[in-house]
């Protein structure tokens, strides 16, 4: 079927107001609505057997195998592994014996995944692809396919996928939990209904665009933009800044936060927009003192948080923008603070006039090395 971009300007602005829908479907893969539950998957990694699990994947899948490791770690106690796969394939990996390892790949194609895929399954290691396209190379070679069913993704930024990456490898992790002995049988139903409520939330941050829209005026104008995160923000914040410069050509750095006065805290004048990505989780007080170190500096700052954290945050300086997302969990943070990152790079990309779905240079999918 020829997909089209039907009432929007551009694919990316589609498959970004799809998410709701997708993220949802992607759920229906892993949880039973009704039990309030996560279902089996054939084949599945058995994570009750295994001590250490690896995780791989380029670009933008690979920063949602970086907010899978943090929550692996918290909600299953299972040591994770993470590494870019073009790293991962020529490294001299010490796989473990009775090992597994997570592909996460949209395409199912990328050449440098599809290799160090192979290479772990060559060392016999369960191999679990997270993958969108089922008929892929990468879904047929893994011995277990776990679907995101995002959709065909056309624009070359990926949006959708990515959250629909995440929605799934949360419920993986939840299931992870169970067999582990870490998530008791009525908390496996909370989280279930955490992330049975992204959807709806989600929708309720897609109608903010307008707003993050003007905020992405203060971006377009940059040079350069800094994204700080701590915790699962961290990853966000690497994938906020990846789809800004893919998209609108600004250069645009993803830090952890409290790597700030490592290095680029130099940077910080009033041309450098920093983007603070802080929902109220457990680290949001460190990271605002980060944020305070910015403002001190003279930087101007976005922040991006709860109305309760906004206001907090306003008692210690002057914020240049504020976009205030919805109170929830910390589990489906990162999905949720995914979109207006999404949105930021895509109204600064249409402000400067670029061709957001094509970028120049740039490929959807990396099939050569
Ligand atoms: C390319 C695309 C990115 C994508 C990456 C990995 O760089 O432009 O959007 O994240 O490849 O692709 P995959 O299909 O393996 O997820």
């Amino acid at each position: 079927a020829i997909v089209e971009k039907g009432e929007y300007r551009h694919f990316m602005a589609k498959e970004i107001h799809q998410q709701p829908e997708v993220v949802g479907r992607a759920l229906t893969g892993y949880i039973d609505a009704v039990e309030g539950r996560t279902v089996p998957i054939e084949d599945e990694i058995d994570f009750a057997a295994i001590d250490r699990l690896l995780i791989s994947a380029c670009g933008t899948a690979y920063y949602a195998g970086l907010v899978a490791k943090y929550w692996f770690e918290t909600y299953a106690r299972l040591p994770v592994e993470t590494d870019i796969a073009s790293e991962l394939r020529y490294r001299d990996v010490v796989y473990p014996e009775k090992g597994a390892a997570l592909f996460i790949s949209q395409s199912g194609e990328t050449a440098d995944t599809l290799a160090a895929l192979r290479e772990a399954k060559a060392k016999g290691c369960h191999i679990g692809g997270v993958v969108n396209v089922p008929e892929s190379t990468i879904a047929r070679e893994a011995d277990c396919l776990y679907p995101i069913q995002a959709g065909p993704e056309i624009g070359v930024a990926s949006t959708k996928a990515f959250t629909c990456q995440l929605a799934s490898l949360a419920s993986i992790v939840v299931r992870a939990g169970v067999a582990r002995g870490v998530i008791a049988p009525d908390e496996e139903v909370r989280l279930c209904r955490v992330l049975l409520e992204a959807p709806r939330q989600l929708a309720a941050i897609l109608t903010q665009e307008a707003s993050i829209a003007a905020v992405a005026d203060h971006v377009a104008g940059a040079r350069d933009v800094l994204y700080l995160g701590r915790g699962t923000s961290y990853p966000i914040a690497l994938e906020g800044a990846l789809k800004l410069k893919e998209i609108s050509y600004i250069h645009a750095e993803g830090y952890a936060a409290g790597e700030l006065k490592h290095g680029p805290i130099a940077l910080i004048d009033e041309r450098v927009p920093v983007i603070v990505i802080a929902p109220e989780d457990r680290h949001f007080e460190k990271t605002l003192s980060n944020m305070q170190e910015v403002l001190a500096r003279g930087g101007r700052c976005i922040l991006l948080s709860t109305a309760a954290g906004v206001a907090r945050a306003q008692e210690g300086g002057d914020l240049t923008a504020a976009i205030t997302l919805p109170a929830i969990d910390p589990l489906i943070a990162p999905i949720l603070y995914a979109v207006p990152i999404q949105l930021m790079a895509y109204h600064a990309a249409v402000i400067k006039g670029t061709d957001v779905d094509q970028p120049r240079n740039l490929a959807k999918s990396v099939t050569v090395e």
